[in-house]
């Protein structure tokens, strides 16, 4: 975990992942809200190479997502289609959150392996200290629709929290 009052070198390498994540969405990010209280997760894998990486900053807000009625889908590779094609709505109604994902990223060949899980359970412990978040106080940034997929499997529903949409007013 890298925090805002570490060395700068290492913050330097923060910026260069962050660039290249960025790139890699390949869309517009909103950018952070307060670089100064942002807490990052590297995953390093064991040839000491960055393959995960999540940023997280305080937030007061999220909004729920809202769940649409699925067609009748059968398959899993299906379920995955539509989630992709479909555009997706939030409630305008604010709720308690405590920690925004801004980014979420893994390379893309060790997808799936479970290591955005793992760097989230890494910072529900760690993002304040001394206590361990729930699910409920974390928000997502404008997903993606791999993040919404992970997301919705993460939270165990599809209507967990979002922030942060580039469109929308409701920048917290
Ligand atoms: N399609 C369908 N389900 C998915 C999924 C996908 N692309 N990615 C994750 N899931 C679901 C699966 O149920 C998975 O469990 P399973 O592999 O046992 O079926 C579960 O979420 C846990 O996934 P996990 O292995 O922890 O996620 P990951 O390490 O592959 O990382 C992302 C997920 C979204 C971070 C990764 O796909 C990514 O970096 N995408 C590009 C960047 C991006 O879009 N980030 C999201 C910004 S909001």
């Amino acid at each position: 975990m890298v925090l805002p009052e570490d060395p700068k070198y290492a913050l330097k390498k923060v910026d260069e992942i962050r660039e290249m994540v960025d790139n890699d969405l390949g869309f517009q990010q909103a950018p952070l809200m307060c670089y100064s209280r942002t807490k990052t997760l590297l995953f390093i894998s064991n040839d000491k190479k960055v393959v995960g990486c999540l940023i997280a900053e305080h937030i007061q807000w999220g909004y729920r997502v809202i769940e649409e009625k699925l067609p009748v889908i059968r398959s899993e590779e299906e379920k995955v289609r539509f989630e992709r094609q479909k555009a997706w709505c939030c409630s305008t109604l604010p709720e308690p959150a405590i920690c925004g994902i801004s980014r979420i990223w893994v390379f893309s060949m060790m997808r799936r392996k479970k290591i955005a899980s793992r760097m989230i359970e890494c910072l529900r412990s760690n993002f304040i200290y001394g206590s361990y978040l729930s699910k409920e106080e974390i928000a997502f940034s404008d997903p993606t629709p791999d993040g919404k997929l992970f997301a919705t499997q993460y939270c165990g529903t599809g209507q967990f929290l979002v922030y942060n949409f580039i469109n929308g007013q409701n920048n917290t």
